[in-house]
């Protein structure tokens, strides 16, 4: 499964260009079956998930060819609704078959999803969306299947703005009969990405990134080129990595608007930043300040920055509190932690954070930003750190040890 060796207390200087959104390529990369001729996908990153979502629309029948970041996807050549079980397994986004395939055949079947293991992640409110617009919903042994003579567009209330709901729900209603309008959607720049894709393919899609979206169904959509956006997460994951090490870095290719919430905090703990429209400057070196963090939806604090932000508050002056309010088994990270030293108590969602010495030591990826933190801390702890399961961690992150190796970070990857 591979492990990364690292070697702490690096400095990190110099500049790093950050992918493509994970969390935006994997919709879009199903969202490319809705069209009836081929679409090019630009700044995809070569990620595990990236991967297996190729390998189960190939397996429906289009052709995907990937030069590099780049890939062309024909849909001409369908041939089945349904998504390989084995593959589907494998990740989360899978179940956007569910919402592309309802749409352009009316039928869609897949397994229940795999992905990281952070909580129930159950798919009611997707499927709450499908039953609305006329489907019919089957569950099985762990395969759902959806059908619908007739799509129908329907106003929908979502109970929780979730990304994966709003998203399937509007694959759905793209070329669904009539009008279908989202309430309580989720506002996330992925979301935004995936409906600026639509779009221009050409779907009728009004009020996204706000909590009100409303689709006016389309017959035809027609294959376009579409460069996804920078991922957020990455871009914050190396941010905190310039925060925790002395040394400057600049982080290439983020839109600082989508990483504000984490942007103020950092202000909130006294770190230097710089931005320009080219990137954001960060500078180590300083003691943090302690902060509170609460984690929300969109634009709240993300949930996927919550365990490398809580990295570098281990390193804060002061006690810091953490609210993990999105997933309920988001905190698996921190008995590894615990393993470097890190003084921290769980309660309930609640994390309270004193500060520590961190020390090398042998630790597991448990999820993938759960990796991530873990890398972290084994730049600013001493010694060596060795992180184990880093398949996760490959899962969402394109080349991290490559890209912090070029910063002047000591980590070694050692493949099984
Ligand atoms: C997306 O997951 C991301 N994954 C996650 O990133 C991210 O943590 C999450 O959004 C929140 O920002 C992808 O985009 C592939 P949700 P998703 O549906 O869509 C509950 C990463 O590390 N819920 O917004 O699955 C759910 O249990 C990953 O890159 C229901 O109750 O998230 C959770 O508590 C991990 N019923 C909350 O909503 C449903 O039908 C948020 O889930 C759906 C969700």
């Amino acid at each position: 499964m591979g492990k990364f060796i690292i070697n702490g207390g690096k400095p990190l200087n110099g500049e790093v260009t950050i992918s493509g959104a994970k969390n935006a390529a994997l919709p879009i990369i199903a969202a490319s079956l809705l069209a009836d001729s081929p679409s090019t996908l630009l700044d995809i990153p070569q990620l595990r998930d990236v991967k297996n979502l190729s390998a189960i629309i190939e397996k429906m029948g289009a052709k995907v060819q990937q030069e590099g970041s780049t890939i062309h996807i024909d849909p001409s050549s369908l041939t089945t609704p349904e998504a390989d079980h084995e593959l589907a397994r494998k990740l989360r986004a899978s179940y956007y078959i569910l919402g592309v395939m309802l749409s352009k055949w009316g039928r869609a079947r897949t397994t229940l999803p795999g992905g990281c293991n952070i909580g129930n992640r159950p798919i009611d409110l997707h499927l709450k969306g499908f039953k609305a617009m006329g489907a019919e919903v089957r569950l099985d042994h762990g395969v759902v299947e959806v059908t619908a003579d007739k799509l129908t567009g329907s106003q929908i209330y979502l109970d929780y703005p979730s990304v994966g709901a709003t998203i399937n729900i509007m694959l759905a209603a793209t070329m669904a009969d009539g009008k279908t309008i989202i309430e309580n959607a989720a506002r996330e720049p992925e979301i935004v990405d995936l409906a600026n894709f639509l779009t221009v393919l050409g779907a009728q899609i009004k009020g996204v990134g706000t909590d009100v979206i409303k689709i006016e169904g389309v017959d035809k959509l027609s294959g376009v080129e579409h460069r996804i956006i920078p991922d957020r997460i990455e871009a914050g994951t190396f941010m905190i990595a310039g925060a925790l090490t002395e040394g400057e870095i600049f982080v290439r290719n983020v839109l600082s608007e989508h990483v504000k919430p984490l942007i103020a905090k950092l202000h909130e703990m006294g770190i230097e930043l710089e931005e320009d429209i080219t990137g954001i400057r960060i500078k180590g070196s300083k003691i943090p300040k302690a902060v509170d963090i609460k984690t929300l939806p969109y634009p709240g604090f993300p949930t996927d920055m919550q365990s490398p932000t809580m990295v570098l508050l281990t390193q804060a002056d002061g006690t810091s509190l953490i609210i993990e309010t999105v997933w309920e088994n988001r905190f698996m990270h921190v008995d590894e932690l615990k393993r470097m030293g890190a003084n921290i108590k769980i309660d309930g969602h609640s994390a309270l954070l004193k500060p520590s010495r961190l020390t090398g030591a042998e630790v597991t990826a448990t999820d993938l930003r759960a990796g991530a933190a873990l890398i972290l801390a084994g730049l600013v702890a001493e010694g060596f750190t060795e992180v184990r399961d880093i398949y996760h961690i490959e899962r969402g992150y394109e080349e991290i040890d490559k890209k912090l190796r070029s910063l002047g970070a000591d980590i070694e990857k050692i493949s099984d």
